[in-house]
C-alpha cells in the first residue's frame, strides 16, 4: 500500500509538470483509462474479503480522486496559458478598411408589386392571393369559359397529366383572374381587391416567358359602372407613372368574364428609342399602346361565384406586372428578368430601404 502512495504521488507530480495537453492525456489514460493502473486496482476490490475491502477501498478511491484533480487543475492552467499566448500574439488591425458589407437588392417585379399595393391600399383595396396550381373550374369555367370555349385555346395552358383526388383537372393558372372567383366565394360582397402573382403559359420569346406576373383588380359593389372603372385606372396610372398627363383610351373588346369588355390604351411618345408614357396618342409624335384588359364583371361570373347579379355589379382588370416594370424602369428584354444575372440585378434592382410610400413617392430613387 505504500507502493500505492508512491505511485499516486508520482502521477500527481507528473500531471502538475505536464507541458502539453497531449502529455496530460497520455498520463490520464495511463492511470485512469480503462486499462489504467488505478482502474485495475479498483477491479481487485471485488475479489477481496469485506474487511480487506473496507480498509483498501477508501485509499484507492482517494488515489483516483487525487490524480483526477491534479489532471483537471493542470488542464485549466494549460488552457489559460494558451489563451494568454493567443492574446499576446494575435492582433486585429483596426486601421484596415471594413470588409465589404453583403449586398442585395429588390427585384423590379417585387418593387413594382409593392408600389401597386401601396397605391391601391390608399384607394381602399386589399391584397389577395390564390394558388398557382389551380383547378380547371376556377381558372376557366367560373370565369365563363366552359370546356369547349375557344378562349381556352388562347391561353396555351400547362395542364397536369393527372386529375386530383376529387377528379378535378389541374393546371398552372394562366392568369390571376381565378383569384376574383376565390375571393367572391370566400368573402362575398362588397369587395375591393388586387391580386398580384405568378402566372404560366407555354410561350417564350423576347416579350414572353413561360412564367410571368400579373395583377388583377376587382371591385364588387352596388351601382358600379364604367365611369368607376375609368377613374380608378386613370388615378392608379397617374400615381404609378408619377405624371398627371397620362391619357387613356378605352376600346371595345372581348373577354368571356367581362361584359362589356374594354381594352385600355395609353398615349406615349418615343424618346431616344424608349416609350415614355404621357399625352394623348393622337397628338403629333405620339401613339397609343395597349396596356391592359378590363370590363364590367359578367353577370354569369357573379352568379358562378354565388352572388346575385341583380344586387351586385363590379368591374375588373388584369395587367402584366413585368411589362409595367419595363415601361417604368426602361428594361427592354423580359427574359433578363428571370436570368438571375448579378450584373442585371445590380443595375436594375432597388435598395431594400427604398420602400414605396405615398408620402415619399411610390417611385424608387435607385
Ligand atoms: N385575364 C386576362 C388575361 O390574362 C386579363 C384580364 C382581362 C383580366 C380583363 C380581367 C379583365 O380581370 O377584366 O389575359
Amino acid at each position: 500500500m505504500d507502493d500505492l502512495q508512491t505511485r499516486t504521488e508520482t502521477a500527481v507530480a507528473a500531471a502538475c509538470a505536464a507541458a502539453t495537453h497531449d502529455a496530460l492525456e497520455t498520463l490520464r489514460v495511463d492511470a485512469l483509462g480503462k486499462q489504467g493502473w488505478v482502474s485495475q486496482l479498483m477491479k481487485t476490490l471485488g475479489k477481496m474479503t469485506p474487511e480487506e475491502r473496507q480498509e483498501k477501498a477508501p485509499r484507492i478511491q482517494a488515489a483516483r480522486a487525487a490524480i483526477a484533480n491534479a489532471i483537471e487543475a493542470r488542464k485549466a492552467a494549460l488552457d489559460a496559458a494558451d489563451l494568454e499566448r493567443k492574446l499576446a500574439t494575435e492582433t486585429l488591425d483596426l486601421t484596415l478598411p471594413a470588409p465589404q458589407l453583403p449586398t442585395g437588392s429588390v427585384h423590379p417585379v417585387s418593387q413594382v408589386m409593392d408600389e401597386l399595393a401601396e397605391i391601391f391600399a390608399d384607394l381602399g383595396f386589399a391584397v389577395k392571393t390564390g394558388p398557382e396550381i389551380e383547378d380547371d373550374w376556377h381558372n376557366f369555367t367560373a370565369l365563363n369559359m366552359p370546356e369547349s370555349h375557344p378562349a381556352r385555346a388562347m391561353h396555351d395552358t400547362f395542364y397536369f397529366p393527372d386529375s386530383d383526388a376529387e377528379g378535378r383537372r389541374m393546371l398552372l393558372r394562366t392568369h390571376t383572374s381565378p383569384v376574383q372567383i376565390r375571393t367572391m366565394v370566400q368573402e362575398g360582397a362588397p369587395l375591393r381587391i388586387i391580386a398580384p402573382g405568378r402566372v404560366y403559359r407555354s410561350d417564350s420569346d423576347a416579350t414572353h416567358t413561360p412564367m410571368f406576373h400579373q395583377i388583377e383588380g376587382l371591385v364588387i359593389d352596388k351601382g358600379i359602372h364604367l365611369g368607376h372603372l375609368k377613374w380608378t385606372l386613370e388615378t392608379f396610372l397617374k400615381a404609378f407613372f408619377e405624371r398627371e398627363d397620362i391619357v387613356l383610351r378605352l376600346r371595345p373588346s372581348y373577354f368571356p368574364f367581362t361584359e362589356p369588355s374594354v381594352e385600355v390604351d395609353v398615349g406615349f411618345e418615343l424618346v431616344d428609342g424608349k416609350r415614355v408614357l404621357g399625352g394623348s396618342g393622337d397628338e403629333p409624335g405620339h401613339a397609343w399602346m395597349e396596356l391592359l384588359g378590363s370590363g364590367m364583371v359578367n353577370r354569369r361570373v357573379i352568379e358562378f361565384a354565388g352572388l346575385d347579379p341583380d344586387e351586385w355589379q363590379g368591374f375588373a382588370w388584369g395587367l402584366g406586372v413585368d411589362r409595367l416594370a419595363m415601361l417604368k424602369y426602361g428594361m427592354d428584354d423580359l427574359r433578363a428578368f428571370f436570368d438571375g444575372d448579378r450584373r442585371w440585378i445590380d443595375h436594375y434592382g432597388f435598395s431594400p430601404f427604398d420602400q414605396p410610400t405615398l408620402s415619399a413617392g411610390v417611385g424608387a430613387k435607385a
